[in-house]
């Protein structure tokens, strides 16, 4: 059995490492597209053929659940795939439901109702393809009322990962934080809405300053995850080799994937 792990790049690999740690016995395919990133610039449309290329690469790898370790393509393209391309054998899910159950502290697939939760002032960070979607704002009011989402695109930060300019990457993320609390100067949550983010956790955390929960998603959706194969087992696909693609260049981005997880990964051209 093979699950698949898709992610415009690098930022997906954060949430590997969690899915990874929670379920030592699956075999995991990650699939970054890196010769395409950042998805967060580009149109819907784009994201949706770029996706969909992947996801097809990653069942060949014997992945019948593909997991969207990236917002923007969670966003601009999963509904539409789901609606209208996906084939019945085939699951792909997002990252964005575990996040926002755990926000509005519910359950797995707890359908009720939308009800007053105990967070009311939210800071959304994210990619601009992201924040434009407003997709994170949807999923939210199926589950939440009374909550006050304050959306920051944070523009330029996934190139500076992806490129591994983290003092760029710090100081736009200081400077998205005081741009944020311009418009909302006292969040109680703040969501990183990014799967690249978590990689900058601790400067978002400085920059906020204390009292202010911050949700990231690896965790959430390993959890998650675990919880889905435990109920779906038969989508754990017939692939039986863990292995790290990328559409960019190999020898560069295994350097960089090294150095993020600390353990020596390896990307073959995918
Ligand atoms: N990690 C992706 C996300 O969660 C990155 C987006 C991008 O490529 O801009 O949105």
């Amino acid at each position: 059995m093979a699950v698949g792990i898709f992610d415009s790049g690098l930022g997906g690999l954060t949430v590997l490492d969690a899915v990874a740690g929670q379920l030592p016995e699956v075999p995991f395919v990650y699939f970054g597209d890196n010769k395409h990133a950042p998805y967060g610039v580009r149109d819907a449309d784009d994201v949706y053929a770029l996706t969909t290329a992947a996801v097809e690469r990653l069942w060949d790898e014997g992945c019948d659940l593909v997991i969207l370790a990236c917002n923007t393509a969670s966003a601009a393209a999963l509904r539409r795939m789901q609606e209208s391309w996906l084939p019945p054998d085939k699951r792909v899910l997002g990252v964005f439901v575990p996040l926002i159950e755990a926000l509005t502290e519910r359950t797995w697939g707890d359908n009720s109702p939308p009800r007053e939760v105990d967070v009311n002032h939210v800071a959304l960070f994210a990619t601009p393809a992201t924040v434009a979607s407003r997709a994170f704002q949807r999923e939210l009011a199926f589950r939440a009322i009374g909550v006050d989402v304050e959306a920051q695109a944070c523009g330029g930060v996934v190139d500076a990962i992806e490129d591994g300019d983290m003092i760029l990457a710090e100081a736009l993320v200081r400077s998205h934080v005081d741009a944020l609390k311009r418009k909302m100067p006292i969040p109680e949550a703040a969501i990183l809405g990014c799967t690249h983010y978590p990689l900058m956790e601790a400067i978002f955390e400085d920059a906020l300053g204390p009292g202010v929960k911050v949700y990231s998603q690896a965790g959430l959706v390993a959890e998650s995850l675990a919880d889905y194969l435990t109920r779906h087992p038969n989508m754990a696909g017939a692939g039986t080799v863990s292995r790290f693609l990328t559409t960019g260049d190999p020898a560069w981005v295994s350097t960089r994937a090294t150095q993020f997880l600390r353990r020596e990964i390896r990307f073959d051209a995918a």
